[in-house]
């Protein structure tokens, strides 16, 4: 089911799919790291998946994947997306972080790409991510961390996200990110954030093989 918040990334599916990557380089690095702990038997969850670029690319490397989103529009250019490229082990599904259903141990492998940033629950969902997960799985995240200071960005954001015009941000610092994740039960595996201002934090963290 859509959620609250879902229309301003309604109307931002058809921008989203025509622009391009901002930094390259960035990109396919956090590809390459991701591609590298996958493998052909992986069912994957991707959730926010937008309009399913990654789940498209890394469908031919895994069992299956499926794409969430509480956006409809970014679903529907997914969907698309997959169908025209032939691939057929990718499926997107209109549903809220919030309130994923899977059972334990559902996927091997778990990506919340640009997204956590975007959830007010964001601990409750990394959390749910662990439960999806059997031993040895991973959680794969890349977030925006604007910390608790002040920035220029933040009061657009404050003039603006009220207004639909800009999503609502939860201000998380890289340590609160990685806190929660260890708090969940995750074991951080690598982390690193691009030097360029306000970029994302990208996370590889697995749920421990065996109880300590
Ligand atoms: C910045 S975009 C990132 C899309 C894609 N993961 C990427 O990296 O290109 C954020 C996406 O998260 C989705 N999103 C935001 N809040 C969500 C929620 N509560 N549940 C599901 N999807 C959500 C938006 O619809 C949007 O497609």
């Amino acid at each position: 089911m859509a959620g609250k918040g879902s229309g301003f990334w309604n109307f931002m599916a058809p921008r989203y799919a025509r622009s391009k990557i901002s930094d390259e380089a960035t990109y396919q690095r956090k590809i390459d790291e991701t591609r590298a702990i996958l493998h052909d038997g992986m069912r994957v969850l991707e959730i926010g998946c937008g309009t399913g670029t990654t789940a498209v690319g890394h469908a031919p490397y895994v069992r299956s994947i499926l794409g969430v989103d509480f956006s409809e529009k970014m679903i529907e250019i997914a969907r698309a997306r997959a169908a025209e490229a032939g691939v057929e082990n990718a499926r997107f599904e209109v549903g809220s972080a919030s309130t994923l259903k899977a059972q334990p141990a559902s996927f091997e492998a778990i990506l919340a790409l640009n997204v956590l940033h975007l959830l007010p629950d964001y601990a409750q969902v990394i959390e749910k991510a662990y439960m999806m997960l059997p031993p040895g799985g991973y959680f794969v995240s890349s977030t925006a961390c604007l910390g608790k200071g002040f920035t220029p960005v933040k009061l657009l954001l404050a003039v603006l996200a009220p207004l639909g015009i800009l999503p609502k941000v939860q201000y998380i610092s890289q340590d609160e990110l990685l806190a929660a994740m260890r708090s969940a039960g995750f074991e951080v595996i690598s982390s690193w954030t691009p030097p360029a201002k306000m970029a994302a934090t990208f996370v590889i963290a697995r749920r421990p093989s065996a109880a300590y």
